[in-house]
């Protein structure tokens, strides 16, 4: 199982690799979104009075190198080179090269790599999906290990339950996308589109999107792609890279977190404290030590 985790982590870490320098067509960065959610976030961190910060996927530094910038003190992990060199990039950009650090760690090598405490630890972009979930617990145990007690996760949820229709009540369109459609190579599963942003860079457009599909009992495949057509020579040119994305069923997350040590879990749908609405996509959990 061990070994299997780690074959799983190292598909994951070469994905991203690859990936990262595309990877602010699907999230942009810098982006008046981003500053709109770091200002929540800003807020959220003061009234902890948070200093300092580990972000568990720090990615390109979306979230951390804003943060540094605003005077926290962080450190942002994450198991892609590919990323961790963008985000090295962004920070010289953002002219704070010597206020982020960067260390390049699996979430099992956490406490092995990162040294100190943290009073908030960021986990945003729904990490948990990239493990199975029978490796969940040991991933929050290592985050805990890292927190000051009264110190807190913040950890995004992809809210499975809607996505999968299982709410019972109302349903999230995917179910009623997810038809299996007769063709000439037998009945296949039609992917779920998800068009995103549209670029000009250069001498090129570039279309981003992503599709999800092949959905089974524990996990689904998502997929982002980017098309890029040459406006020069024209033609278009297709990339894709493919994740498995493990559900992250509330309950089971809510067990873990407790059984990872901590003591209070809150739930909302979104930084700006609206009220929790159990049919948003996305959500966030705050769990204190
Ligand atoms: C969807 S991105 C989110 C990045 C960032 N938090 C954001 O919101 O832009 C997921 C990130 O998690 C990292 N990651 C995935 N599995 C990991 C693991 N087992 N240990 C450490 N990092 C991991 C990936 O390399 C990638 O940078």
């Amino acid at each position: 199982m061990i070994g299997d985790y780690k074959q799983l982590t190292r598909h994951v870490e070469a994905t991203y690799d690859e990936l990262a320098s595309y990877y602010t067509f699907f999230y942009p960065f810098p982006s008046e979104e981003n500053d709109r959610f770091i200002e929540a976030l800003d807020s959220l961190l003061s009234s902890y009075n948070v200093e300092r910060i580990l972000d568990i996927n720090c990615g390109v530094g979306r979230h951390i190198i804003p943060l540094a910038r605003l005077g926290y003190e962080v450190v942002g992990a994450d198991v892609s080179e590919g990323m961790l060199r963008q985000a090295r990039r962004f920070a010289r950009e953002f002219g704070v090269e010597g206020r982020v650090k960067l260390v390049k760690a699996e979430w099992k090598e956490l406490p092995e790599k990162v040294e100190g405490e943290f009073d908030a630890i960021l986990g945003l972009g729904n990490p948990l999906e990239h493990i199975p979930p029978e490796h969940r617990a040991d991933v929050l145990r290592n985050v805990n290990e890292l927190l000051r007690r009264g110190g807190f996760l913040l950890l995004s949820r992809r809210n499975w339950e809607w996505e999968l229709g299982l709410k019972g009540d109302r349903t999230l369109y995917v179910r009623s996308l997810r038809r299996r459609m007769p063709s000439p190579w037998g009945e296949r599963e039609l992917p779920f589109f998800s068009p995103l942003y549209g670029f000009s860079v250069d001498d090129k457009e570039i279309i981003t999107f992503f599709t999800y599909h092949n959905y089974g009992e524990t996990s689904r495949e998502h997929v982002y792609h980017v098309l890029e057509y040459d406006l020069g020579k024209g033609g278009f040119n297709h990339k894709s890279f493919r994740l498995k994305a493990f559900y992250v069923f509330k309950k089971a997350l809510r067990d873990d977190i407790i059984a990872s040590g901590f003591k209070e879990i809150r739930l909302i749908t979104s930084l700006k404290r609206v009220e929790y609405d159990p049919y948003t996509l996305n959500e966030f959990w705050i769990s204190v030590k």
